[in-house]
């Protein structure tokens, strides 16, 4: 209902910033949480004055949990992480954590949480972000049984990890690795189509207890999104095929530094794991179709950030007409 309070876990992230949006369109207000809300003042225009606060929270600690849901009509959980170590671990925030906000989530009389997990999650998984996504649906299962959980495959959008990283290693590296010889699949969505599946299921009591999973409307082998990124950037570079081993050695070196400096590593051992399985929507699951909301393309909405890696940045289109 419109003015209810949200309490969206993970806001200041790539998803959840795009789910805020989705949920104050809707005219909910919407409880922001994140560790460094001074930091996080970017989404306060996605709402009206005073429609969106933000509330200082770490989701390791109970107290936090518990008082961020106070008063909220529905949660989502959209806090997660794909490289840890110390207390923000795969384990403490993947899965301990949603089981954190689950059973809090209960206990608080919220009607309705929503989950975002990942397609591939599974208790029995060799990658530990797979296994700990699972396990965190196994918690989220057991503390709240009505909750929806969604399962997007890699996700595109302005602030992406997988596509703007990419374009930005074509900048300087003279080739780029073809990981697992660039086989693995991915079905990419769009985050836009990802927050509005999340803000329908904060209002529609039908989907309580389903599990989602949210793909684009095309599948890609991993050599095919290289190519495309490098084409959308004007870029000539060599895709080198990588072996499983040895990008998993090269994870090892390339990992090391993170441990002691806070830097994300460009690549990791567990990352070459994920990369092992494909990543799409599997047959008969619930999806994208079951909600009406037509799968954005990668070819609609990529082009509109990647221009900024293109040697002739926002001016290459006006090349391309002054050719014809
Ligand atoms: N991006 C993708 O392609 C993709 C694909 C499939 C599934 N997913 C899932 O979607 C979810 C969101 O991913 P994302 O790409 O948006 O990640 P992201 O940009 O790294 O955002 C992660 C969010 O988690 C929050 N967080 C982490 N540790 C926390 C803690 N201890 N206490 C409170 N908040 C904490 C971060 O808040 P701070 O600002 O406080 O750090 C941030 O808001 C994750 O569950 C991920 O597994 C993502």
């Amino acid at each position: 209902m419109p003015n209810d309070l949200v309490t969206v876990f993970g806001a200041s992230g790539f998803v959840g910033r795009h789910i805020v949006r989705a949920l104050t369109a809707q005219g909910f207000r919407v409880r922001a949480v994140c560790r460094k809300p001074n930091l996080a003042n970017y989404l306060l225009p996605a709402g009206h004055v005073g429609q969106i606060q933000l509330l200082k929270a770490n989701i390791n600690n109970e107290e936090d949990v518990a008082r961020a849901l106070e008063g909220a009509v529905a949660a989502v959980n959209a806090a997660g992480v794909l490289f840890g170590h110390g207390l923000q671990s795969l384990e403490a925030i993947n899965a301990d954590a949603s089981g954190r906000i689950a059973r809090a989530a209960l206990k608080a009389d919220v009607g309705t949480l929503v989950h975002v997990s990942a397609i591939g999650a599974d208790t029995q998984a060799i990658s530990e972000y797979a296994r700990t996504k699972g396990l965190g649906e196994r918690a989220v299962h057991e503390g709240f049984p009505r909750a929806v959980i969604m399962r997007p495959s890699l996700v595109f959008g302005p602030e992406d990890a997988f596509f703007n990283r990419f374009a930005a290693m074509a900048r300087f590296l003279p080739a780029l690795p073809l990981i697992g010889g660039g086989k693995t699949k991915f079905q990419p969505v769009f985050v836009g189509d990802v927050a509005a599946a999340v803000a329908r299921a904060v209002s529609d009591p039908a989907m309580a207890g389903r599990t989602y999973q949210l793909g684009g409307p095309k599948t890609y082998t991993f050599r095919a999104l290289l190519e495309f990124i490098l084409a959308e950037t004007g870029r000539k570079r060599l895709l080198m095929p990588l072996p499983f081993w040895l990008a998993g050695l090269q994870g090892f070196f390339l990992q090391m530094p993170s441990f002691i400096l806070p830097i994300k590593p460009m690549l990791t051992v567990d990352q070459v794991r994920l990369l092992k399985s494909d990543n799409i929507v599997q047959d008969g699951a619930f999806t994208l179709d079951d909600l009406d909301i037509e799968p954005t393309s990668v070819e609609k909405i990529v082009p509109t950030y990647l221009w900024r890696f293109h040697p002739k940045g926002q001016f290459r289109d006006v090349q391309r007409l002054a050719a014809h």
